[in-house]
């Protein structure tokens, strides 16, 4: 079963051709990576999941994402869309409130008022993110006092608190230190439980630590997508081989 059905996709930034007849399938509940060398349209790509991409001005798309078999390009509720599938970015980026104001944010937004249950979504969220046993006892204090890689598991659970169907992540662990980095994939056990997941990564090891399946990007072109253990351990065309052997990227 896939969450994602991406059929002949190109997309255009002007004139620059950054995604070229892509053809992909992201499947349910498991964690998929996109790799490739800096500019290769990795993120371009992860932006078109949620339609990201209409924030920017002078996008060309062309070609269908199929999202539960509805094509997100032709009939679709892009706030739902969004809802359904959340995004974690490379930075931390927690609003500037409580660390218990920013798991409940969406859900109040959404007009949930009653504070029992947005207290049992804020635990349910900051357990699924690995954050609650360290902050349990400082919920109404400021997020910002958090180290960068609780404010990025805060970031997470403040995206499972919306109940999404899928989780986007850009590169989420590249600005946090080894510990902290090793925090994040450890959660993405549970993750994959529950969710979809796609990520972004500059890291091969993490890569191949967490993700089921792997897809190899170059020049906004889909190389070579497979298994992970496939992909890396025995990769059917030599660029990929080039890259994930460190010749270039
Ligand atoms: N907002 C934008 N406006 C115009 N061009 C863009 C925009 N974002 C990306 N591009 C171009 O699209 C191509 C793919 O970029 P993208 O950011 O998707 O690559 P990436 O694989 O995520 O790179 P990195 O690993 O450096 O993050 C590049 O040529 C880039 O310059
Ligand atoms: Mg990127």
């Amino acid at each position: 079963m896939n969450t994602f059905d991406i059929k002949n996709l190109d997309l255009f930034y002007g004139d620059n051709h950054a995604l070229k007849s892509i053809n992909l399938a992201i499947p349910h509940k498991q964690v998929t990576a996109f790799i490739g060398p800096s500019g290769c349209g990795k993120s371009t790509l992860l932006r078109t999941l949620n339609r990201m991409n209409d924030l920017i001005a002078g996008v060309t798309i062309k070609g269908s994402v199929k999202f539960d078999d509805a094509d997100i390009y032709a009939d679709v509720d892009v706030r739902k869309l969004r809802t359904r599938c959340g995004m974690v970015f490379q930075k931390p980026n927690p609003f500037p409130m409580s660390i218990w104001e920013n798991v409940a944010f969406g859900q109040k937004a959404q007009g949930l008022t009653d504070k029992k249950q947005l207290d049992a979504i804020v635990e349910e969220a900051l357990r699924s993110a690995a954050l609650w046993d360290e902050v349990k006892d400082r919920l109404h204090t400021h997020a910002f006092g958090l180290s960068g890689g609780q404010q990025q598991r805060l970031c997470i659970a403040r995206t499972i608190a919306m109940k999404p169907d899928v989780i986007l992540m850009d590169e989420p662990t590249s600005a946090l230190d080894p510990i902290a980095t090793a925090k994040i994939e450890s959660l993405m056990e549970n993750l994959r439980k529950e969710f979809t997941v796609v990520i972004v990564t500059h890291s091969m090891s993490q890569a191949k630590r967490i993700a089921d399946k792997t897809a190899f990007f170059l020049m906004g072109e889909l190389i070579e997508h497979g298994e992970t253990q496939q992909i890396f351990n025995e990769p059917n065309d030599s660029r990929t081989r080039g890259y994930i052997s460190g010749d270039f990227g």
